[in-house]
């Protein structure tokens, strides 16, 4: 239990100071606070239960009109006194009436010189006379008067009878005040008097005050309003973490084209040209231009043979006349596998280990589940002696990064790998396996052509899907409506 400010501090030790119950305005003026600021650090004292609060009534007087009128001029039978005696002590009544400055106050000024014997009447020669002796000194009543000039003041401070008196005359009002009192509990009187701060400043070490204060611990549980600052998009984020991962693993960055020709997309993976992935509904072709030149006619020849007869592969090839014009189209890029095959093309010594996280482009219709550009996460590894074995070992240390345990691999199909798998991860919340990504060997029939003598071991799939996964969300559009309020609460780390 600490005190949370000096003003707290200070009612305290007013409190035990005084040692006894404070009323409000008497702790306002011991402390020199002002009303608010005390109430405020009243109730927070007394909800630590170091203080209770207590009503009084209070009678009160104050001046009443008449009386503010009188505190000025002296009450209606001083002034009387005043006149006889600046007549010389005597003075016919009537004079008397006709000199003193306020008519409508001489009756009772006559009535309480008479009561107080501070003058009498007296006939001479039959005509009624005022005579005083001497000047009477101030009574309790006018005493009071002077005293509350200044302000209400407690009737128990004041002498009781000359209130009651004054108030019968309409000169002063009592009036009844309820205040509150403000007390020292059991707990209050035992409590070391140091303030809490909650941050050590360089004019509390400069003071020395640090040391009669108590540096208040934080509350990391308590709760806190919500912050929404700057971040990026969590699209954006996963693809670092992603990029981050690889680079930790000891992969260098590739990049391609978004528009590619048809011989790096299909062709230099050994796609055959009837394939059905390159029709139109899956596969976007440019109009203008619809398709570029291929520079190296060596590497076209040996892609062309390999397709028609195997060439030096060992393979038979898909048979058939390889079309130079279809390997010329323009597409959009399809996968990101093109962007390792040129990769690999332009660095043909081991080892290799790139990676790319980048768009891609398909003609699907926009659902739930799939989107016409999404990214993809690829990746390549050769050296000189590596085998699926040691994809398979990359692959779920990759996934372990990205916080996926259980995962599997399980045999598939791709027109360049072989042998070819599918990784595949356990979704608990769907109760089912989802596929994650294809990877394989890439075949001669691929490597050959380009010119490289060993082992490339290859994976690449979607990276929404794993985002998904991540967030718990079921709806791929989701990462791309730039909704506020999601972008706002999504966990970075849920
Ligand atoms: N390119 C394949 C796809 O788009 C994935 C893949 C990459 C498969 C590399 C095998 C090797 O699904």
């Amino acid at each position: 239990m600490s005190l949370e400010s000096r003003i707290e501090k200070d009612i305290m030790e007013a409190l035990r100071r005084t040692g006894r119950a404070l009323g409000f305005s008497e702790l306002c003026t011991l402390t020199g606070l002002n009303e608010s600021s005390a109430a405020s650090a009243v109730s927070s004292l007394s909800q630590k239960g170091l203080v209770s609060v207590s009503t009084r009534e209070t009678k009160y007087a104050r001046l009443t009109g008449e009386g503010e009128y009188h505190s000025i001029n002296g009450l209606p039978e001083r002034r009387l006194v005043k006149l006889v005696l600046g007549n010389g002590g005597i003075m016919p009544l009537e004079e008397a009436r006709k000199a003193y400055p306020d008519e409508s106050f001489f009756t009772i000024a006559l009535g309480w010189l008479r009561r107080k014997r501070w003058g009498a009447i007296r006939a001479i020669n039959g005509v009624p006379h005022i005579v005083v002796e001497k000047e009477p000194p101030e009574g309790v009543d006018e005493t009071v008067v002077r005293t509350l000039a200044s302000g209400p003041i407690e009737v128990s401070l004041l002498n009781t009878d000359a209130v009651k008196l004054l108030s019968g005359r309409g000169v002063v009002r009592v009036e009844d005040k309820v205040e509150r009192l403000v007390s020292l509990t059991e707990a209050g009187r035992l409590i070391e008097l140091k303030v809490a701060v909650t941050q050590l400043t360089p004019e509390l070490l400069r003071t020395g005050e640090w040391r009669n204060v108590e540096l208040k611990s934080y509350d990391v549980t308590a709760d806190v309003e919500p912050l929404y600052p700057g971040r990026l998009h969590p699209l954006t984020e996963f693809i670092k973490e992603v990029k981050e991962i690889f680079t930790e693993m000891g992969f260098t960055e590739a990049k391609g084209p978004l528009v590619e020709s048809c011989f790096w997309n299909f062709d230099a993976l050994f796609t055959p040209q009837d394939h059905p992935a390159r029709e139109m509904q899956d596969t976007f072709y440019l109009s203008h231009p619809s398709s570029t030149e291929l520079a190296d006619r060596q590497l076209v020849e040996r892609v062309r043979r390999t397709h028609e007869d195997g060439w030096e592969t060992g393979s038979t090839g898909w048979g058939g006349e390889w079309s130079e014009e279809a390997a010329k189209r323009l597409v959009l890029r399809t996968h990101t596998t093109c962007v390792s095959v040129r990769y690999l093309y332009e660095h043909r010594e081991p080892p290799v280990k790139v990676f790319s996280v980048d768009r891609v482009f398909r003609n699907e219709r926009v659902s739930f589940k799939s989107l016409a550009e999404f990214h993809q996460i690829e990746g390549i590894i050769m050296d000189k002696r590596v085998t699926l074995r040691d994809l398979k070992g990359v692959l779920t240390e990759f996934y372990k990064k990205l916080g996926l345990e259980k995962v599997q691999f399980w045999p598939s199909y791709f027109p360049y790998t072989e042998p070819s798998m599918n990784s595949v991860v356990y979704v608990p919340q769907a109760g089912r396996w989802l596929e994650l990504c294809g990877m394989g060997v890439f075949r001669p029939e691929v490597t050959k052509p380009l010119g490289i003598e060993h082992p490339v071991l290859a994976w690449g799939g979607g990276l929404e899907r794993l985002l998904m996964l991540r967030l718990g969300v079921t709806d791929i559009r989701v990462l791309y409506q730039n909704d506020l309020g999601w972008l706002r609460r999504v966990k970075l780390c849920p």
